[in-house]
């Protein structure tokens, strides 16, 4: 890292998550003053080319932006080149920052490459596919003194922070039963899913059933132990087939059970993102308790004059980013997909504060205690939970069981 300690970060994968809530906080971190230079290294230099010419992104961070690999002002839009992140990781100074924004089955690949480097590693959720691959990472991060953490930003929704510290401090008693539900609106079937959201690669569950499952595990520091998905297959518009709809049931070390809906079934005419909540009934003392959250409830109802798609009624949400004016120069990010990134960038500047390898380890150590952010050491029940689904819902929602131990596995339940 440089003098200045304030860390460059390398960008890996310039898509939709990195236009909407990545390159935004990060901008933002730089104006701060928390970060240095940015750079992005995507597949092509097409999508490089629309995050420098985003008008949004432009009318936010005035005279801000970012090193393109490859440069899109000089190759062909369409012209591949997958092998080009590892260039760039290679030539940047030590322990600075990668961000891994790629389809989740090459996380593993470049969060290795990039600790190889010996470069602190943010990725986007999930953090790999197989627990073993976390554990694996886990232990090369930590015998560098490398920060590694996954963003799930729901953990930096307040009202997730409020639950878990009435939780812990026993004041809602026990988690028994509980229903999640997060699903996304049937236009996502014509996007860049069909390409790879696909029956042999993912499903809904595993894409954004994770965070529900990681919500609970978060607030109640229970672990997860039994996974069925049952998967209702459906044709995207390309005739590809995806597990579109998907019912999962998570029990728990407690024997509480979680029920997960997930699916590209919110309406395209409906006036929200998506619709998300959360229910938990827990068993008190003396009765009852409980935990409701509506998360797509957003408070907000909008008519709009000149709306941006064929809707003129809204209900916008404030929770998950946004970027509004508050005085000064530009826009400013707020929400819970901000405050996440904040948080992982801050934890990479915790460690650097180490003064050698062993006071960095002992950040990291703390970090991985504290719980808060998601690393490898204390989050990869995540990736459990992924092999878990995946075998169940390949086999028409098989109930497959975690063990955990040394060397954590996930088999079929049997029946004696
Ligand atoms: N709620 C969430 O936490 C959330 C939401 C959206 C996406 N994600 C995760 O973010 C990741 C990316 O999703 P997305 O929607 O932005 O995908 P996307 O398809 O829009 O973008 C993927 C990007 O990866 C780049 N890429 C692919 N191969 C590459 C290579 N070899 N070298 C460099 N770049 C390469 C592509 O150029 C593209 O820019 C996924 O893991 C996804 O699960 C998380």
């Amino acid at each position: 890292m440089p003098e200045s300690k304030r860390p460059m970060v390398t960008i890996v994968g310039g898509g939709m998550i990195t236009q909407i809530q990545i390159l935004p906080s990060l901008y933002h971190l730089q104006r701060l003053g928390a970060i240095g230079d940015i750079a992005i290294s995507a597949l092509n230099g097409a999508p490089l080319k629309v995050l420098a010419e985003d008008s949004a992104l432009r009318e936010a961070f005035p005279g801000q932006g970012f090193t393109p690999y490859p440069d899109f002002r000089k190759v062909n839009p369409d012209e591949k080149f997958p092998a080009l992140f590892e260039d760039v990781l290679r030539k940047m100074p030590k322990r600075n920052i990668v961000f891994i924004a790629l389809p989740d089955q090459l996380h593993y690949g470049a969060v290795r490459k990039a600790l190889e480097n010996d470069q602190h590693v943010i990725t986007v959720k999930p953090l790999v596919l197989k627990h073993k691959e976390a554990v694996e990472i886990e232990h090369l991060a930590l015998s560098k003194g490398l920060f590694c953490g996954v963003e799930y930003h729901k953990r930096f929704d307040d009202r997730a922070l409020m639950t878990r510290q009435q939780y812990r401090s026993g004041n809602l008693g026990e988690f028994k039963l509980g229903h999640a539900w997060l699903n996304e609106p049937w236009y996502y079937r014509d996007s860049n899913f069909q390409n790879w959201c696909t029956c042999e690669n993912s499903d809904m569950f595993t894409y954004v059933g994770c965070h529900y499952v990681d919500q609970v595990a978060f607030v109640t520091g229970l672990m997860p132990t039994e996974v069925s998905v049952y998967g209702v297959k459906d044709a995207y518009p390309n005739g590809r087939d995806g597990y579109l709809w998907c019912n999962a049931i998570v029990n728990w070390s407690n024997g509480a059970s979680l029920s997960v809906l997930d699916g590209m079934c919110y309406p395209n005419a409906a006036p929200g993102g998506n619709t998300q909540g959360i229910q938990m009934f827990c068993k008190g003392s003396k009765d009852a308790c409980v935990v409701l959250h509506d998360d797509q409830y957003r408070g907000l109802k909008h008519c709009y004059e000149r709306p941006s798609d064929n809707k003129t009624y809204h209900e916008p949400s404030p929770d998950y980013f946004k970027l509004v004016y508050r005085g000064g120069r530009g826009l400013e990010p707020v929400g819970y997909g901000y405050r996440s990134i904040e948080a992982l960038v801050r934890a990479v500047l915790r460690v650097e504060a180490g003064s050698d390898l062993a006071a960095r380890q002992t950040a990291i150590r703390e970090i991985d205690a504290e719980g808060i952010l998601s690393t490898p050491a204390n989050s990869a029940y995540n990736e459990l939970v992924i092999e878990a689904g995946r075998l169940s819902i390949l086999n028409q929602g098989r109930p497959v069981v975690i063990e955990y131990g040394k060397a954590p596995t996930v088999r079929f339940k049997e029946y004696r």
